[in-house]
């Protein structure tokens, strides 16, 4: 679909840039260093709505990916061919005033800020394309879609990263969340060293705040997980194959 630039209201400019504002001063100075690298590389506009075909005249060059606007959620396999193509997948969305504090479907806002500085590490975009190529086998699989979606939950979405001695978030929901920054630093909720096999172990709950992460020591630690991955996908069997 297209991103219909002209229909953004005021009121939409106006709520990008309150949330620009308020994550770059709370959470910024937290996020992970390939997150904050990324964000500056990125050099999202802060007053306005991100103009995705604009964005992309330079996406490509200086991240190898592309920015691909989308109404809502993806079917599963229209949204990991995207990823295979190194098309990020960004909602066009706006969230209104009301869901400033919690949006509960992704935004152009979590997807922008949230998940694209990330794309400008070469490791963790690689990870991405790499994950969806496995992952794409495996979609009639009801068990194996779980396996595949706590994975992505875990990392792309909740994921921290030890660094300086210090956990910090790269995941894009904690990164847009007031209630998840404010979670991850609670003593109650285990932090808890990625494994993949624990992570594929871990169910969760999307519409929650989190009780438990995972942290990773590297983001090669994260690539290298993948073969795990496709080998539990393999094992789990999967009759029906
Ligand atoms: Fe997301």
């Amino acid at each position: 679909m297209e991103q219909n630039y002209d229909a953004y209201t005021a009121e939409d400019h106006q709520n990008w840039s309150i949330l620009f504002d308020r994550q770059n001063k709370a959470v910024l100075h937290l996020a992970a260093n390939a997150f904050r690298s990324g964000f500056l590389q990125l050099d999202l506009n802060p007053h306005r709505i991100e103009n995705i075909p604009v964005r992309n005249i330079t996406m490509k060059q200086k991240f190898g990916w592309q920015l691909h606007p989308v109404s809502g959620l993806l079917p599963l396999d229209e949204f990991l061919n995207l990823l295979i193509n190194k098309e990020f997948p960004v909602t066009v969305y706006m969230r209104r005033k009301e869901e400033l504090e919690f949006s509960e479907l992704p935004d152009i806002f979590h997807d922008l800020y949230g998940h694209a500085p990330m794309l400008a590490s070469p490791v963790f975009s690689e990870f991405i394309s790499r994950y969806a190529e496995i992952a794409i086998g495996y979609i009639n699989d009801p068990e194996a879609v779980e396996y595949m979606s706590r994975f992505y939950w875990y990392t792309m979405e909740m994921g921290l990263i030890e660094e300086e001695g210090k956990l910090k978030p790269f995941g894009s929901a904690i990164l847009t969340s007031a209630g998840e920054m404010e979670n991850i630093v609670s003593p109650d909720v285990p932090k808890r060293p990625f494994d993949v096999d624990d992570v594929l172990n871990a169910p969760y709950d999307s519409f929650n705040l989190q009780t438990q992460y995972f942290y990773l020591q590297s983001f090669e630690q994260l690539f290298d997980a993948l073969g795990t991955f496709r080998q539990t996908l393999q094992n789990k069997a999967f009759a029906t194959k």
